[in-house]
């Protein structure tokens, strides 16, 4: 805080910067304003005008709510070659080095997201797990490189141009985007997971998210069909699009989600008799998505709920940049920034 006797030119240095506190700003209002009008300060990084007003801010869509992250997508394979194949030389993404680095399990870390794929009968998701990339080039030529090494399996890729649908090796659908604002600032990861549902449950599976899970949910229509998106942290989204097309049955993958508040959905859980598992003291899952309402079983896919007390919340992953080549190396460059 500066000092009572500074003058007003050191107070304008400190409003330049944004290192004004509180306090500051309530012990020292009619000296400030005597600086610059009441609704107007500037903006650091730019030195431009700023309105500074209370009402010019919309605040509600800075607001994440009960879920943190979501932060991995678990589907079993059967040959970790086949799948390290396309994760990691097609999509060019990074296998965890530090956990589970036999062959019965093998995670790809995907910016601060992971694919878990433990070695058991292939699972496939009901939908799309949506993957983010710096750049498309990356994928378009790794996924152009392997398609040898996994014939007579179910991968297959479109170039769209400004997206890539790839199939993996087991069928699940994978869409690879390039940075844009709708993803904000992040670069590297699994921005949003979307799942089809049958018509007319968007509405009811948006009371569950947003009553028992307690995160907020933006509820869209596009040709008369529903849509929600479930916000699963900052530029994450779960969105349920409903379809008339027939839904498989599920086959018992799953989600990892970290949530703020994890006893209370619980309890709320609990008390519908919707707790599948009790994993330990910082895990729980559950499987039904219900209408909150009438109790109406809407969708199945397995939340494996974490508190952010879980030993693995916010662990380090490892990411590599994969336009390094032997061929072509250049020294520093190892590591994704
Ligand atoms: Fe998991």
């Amino acid at each position: 805080m500066p000092h009572a006797g500074i003058g007003a030119g050191v107070h304008a240095i400190w409003l330049i910067f944004g290192r004004t506190s509180l306090h500051w700003r309530r012990s020292n209002m009619r000296r400030s304003e005597a600086i610059f009008p009441t609704s107007i300060a500037l903006r650091p990084s730019l030195l431009e005008p700023l309105d500074m007003t209370p009402s010019s801010f919309d605040r509600a869509p800075e607001s994440v709510g009960n879920i943190v992250l979501l932060e991995h997508v678990n589907v079993t394979q059967t040959d970790q070659r086949v799948t390290s194949v396309f994760w990691l030389q097609g999509l060019g993404f990074t296998r965890d080095p530090y956990m589970h680095v036999s062959d019965g399990n093998m995670w790809v870390n995907i910016g601060r997201q992971q694919i878990h794929s433990p070695t058991r009968p292939p699972q496939v998701l009901r939908g799309t797990i949506g993957v983010l990339m710096p750049d498309l080039a990356v994928a378009r030529a790794g996924l152009a490189a392997i398609g040898s090494k996994l014939a007579g399996t179910r991968f297959a890729w479109h170039d769209q141009g400004y997206v890539i649908d790839a199939t993996c090796p087991w069928g699940n659908h994978v869409r690879c985007h390039a940075p844009q604002p709708r993803f904000g600032p992040m670069r590297l990861g699994i921005p949003y997971v979307e799942l089809p549902v049958a018509r007319g449950s968007a509405a009811g599976i948006a009371r569950f998210y947003e009553q028992i899970m307690r995160a907020p949910v933006r509820l869209e229509t596009a040709a008369g069909l529903a849509s929600a998106h479930v916000c699963a942290g900052a530029h994450q989204e779960i969105i349920y699009r409903e379809s008339d097309a027939e839904i498989a049955a599920y086959d018992g993958h799953h989600i990892a989600l970290y949530v703020a508040d994890f006893a209370g959905p619980h309890a709320e859980l609990k008390r519908r008799g919707l707790i599948s598992e009790e994993s330990d003291q910082w895990q729980y899952r559950f499987e039904k998505i219900v209408d909150p309402d009438s109790g109406t079983h809407l969708f199945t896919l397995e939340h494996e709920v974490r508190s952010l007390t879980h030993p693995l919340f916010a662990r380090p992953l490892v990411n590599r940049n994969p336009l390094q080549q032997q061929g072509a190396y250049t020294p520093g460059q190892d590591a994704f920034f």
